[in-house]
């Protein structure tokens, strides 16, 4: 499918946004003639046709409110959303990119892709096609959890980034394109592989006191912890942690990261808990699991977006349902009344 792509050196985020967009090429329901926008229908949902004399604090007609289902007219999407087409995208997608995830990892450690197995389940065969070998029960059950807990969150930043493009009736493979995109940084889904080069930076329980100290005095912030909505222990860690802890009992390796991991939990509890509510988050124990069960650590963030591409289609659907573009406005806070200066005088 990706014949010919850099694939063993490329970013393995960049790879599967790639896949996507081949498998883009085969399957869309834009490309069916019902499906596509009308011009009346991106003028109506303009945002800049309803009054907004109003602040983001919290007023009637808040800027970033995304409720206003009495405002809309109903649209052309909805009836995209409710074909039989428009599921098979989503379910191209779920699927398609458990493949690709597989495919990427497998090219860039110089081995062939694996088809899946249709005797196996999702998780089952997700782990099938990234290592050559059927999992255990523990290991399958081991990927299902993890696959449903990051298979959706309220309105992240990539869910956002989906409906954002969705809302402007582009198609589902555009949108998730976007959640892919905003997937990938070390503040959204990136934190899990940067949770685990840092483990592997400090290297053993012992050297945890002294590592934190300089990271601290020197500002930095320590991926797996932290949430925008969560200022207590992120529920789905407390899940999470104890199948780490499992999973290493019978993996040295991961045994020792576990522990290291624990002790920065405490060492960052303790100090930032108590001071600035930062508990460890969801990202935090996710890659140590991963690694327990041979996934190369490039590959966190692509097993994140293989799950929460769940979500991001889950919503898109709900989204068009009832869509409205998203059209934030931006307050201008600088000086007003300012004089031109041309180019040659600055
Ligand atoms: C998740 C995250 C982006 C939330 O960001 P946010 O809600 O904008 O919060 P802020 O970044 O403004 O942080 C608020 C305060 O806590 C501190 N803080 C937040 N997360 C921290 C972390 N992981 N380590 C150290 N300090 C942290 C900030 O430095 C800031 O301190 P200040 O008020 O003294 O300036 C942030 O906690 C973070 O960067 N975490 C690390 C990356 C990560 O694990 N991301 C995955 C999230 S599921």
């Amino acid at each position: 499918m990706m014949a010919g792509a850099p694939l063993e050196w490329m970013n393995p985020m960049a790879a599967l946004r790639m896949g996507t967009n081949f498998m883009h090429q085969r399957q869309t329901w834009r490309d069916s003639d019902g499906g596509r926008p009308s011009f009346e229908d991106a003028i109506a949902s303009d945002e800049d046709s309803i009054p907004m004399e109003t602040r983001p604090t919290g007023e009637e007609h808040a800027i970033y409110e995304f409720q206003r289902r009495h405002l809309r007219r109903p649209r052309d999407a909805r009836a995209a959303t409710d074909d039989a087409e428009s599921m098979d995208s989503c379910i191209h997608l779920i699927a398609g990119m458990a493949t690709l995830a597989a495919a990427i990892g497998r090219i860039r450690s110089g081995r062939l892709p694996i088809e899946p197995d249709p005797e196996l389940g999702h998780a089952a065969n997700l782990l099938y096609m990234m290592t050559g070998r059927r999992p255990t029960p523990l290991e399958e059950r081991v990927m299902d959890v993890a696959l449903i807990l990051h298979a959706d969150h309220g309105m992240n930043a990539s869910t956002f980034a989906c409906l954002v493009v969705a809302s402007t009736m582009s198609d589902i493979y555009f949108s998730v394109d976007a959640g892919i995109g905003a997937l990938n940084g070390p503040l959204h889904g990136g934190a899990n592989e940067e949770v685990t080069r840092v483990l592997g930076e400090i290297g053993s329980p012992d050297r945890v006191p002294a590592w934190y100290r300089d990271a601290r005095k020197a500002g930095r912030k320590i991926p797996g912890f932290g949430h925008r909505v969560y200022k207590t222990y992120d529920p789905r860690a407390r899940v999470l942690a104890p199948l780490a802890g499992m999973m290493a009992e019978s993996n040295p390796d991961c045994s020792q990261m576990y522990s290291t991991a624990k002790r920065l939990e405490d060492a960052v509890v303790s100090d930032l808990g108590a001071e600035k509510r930062i508990f460890p988050n969801v990202d935090f124990y996710s890659g140590i699991v991963y690694n327990a069960m041979g996934v190369p650590d490039d590959l966190y963030t692509v097993l994140f977006a293989v799950s929460r591409v769940a979500g991001w289609t889950a919503r898109v659907m709900e989204y068009l349902d009832n869509n409205r573009i998203f059209r934030p406005r931006s307050l201008y806070i600088g000086d007003f009344d300012r004089e031109y200066v041309p180019m040659e005088n600055r």
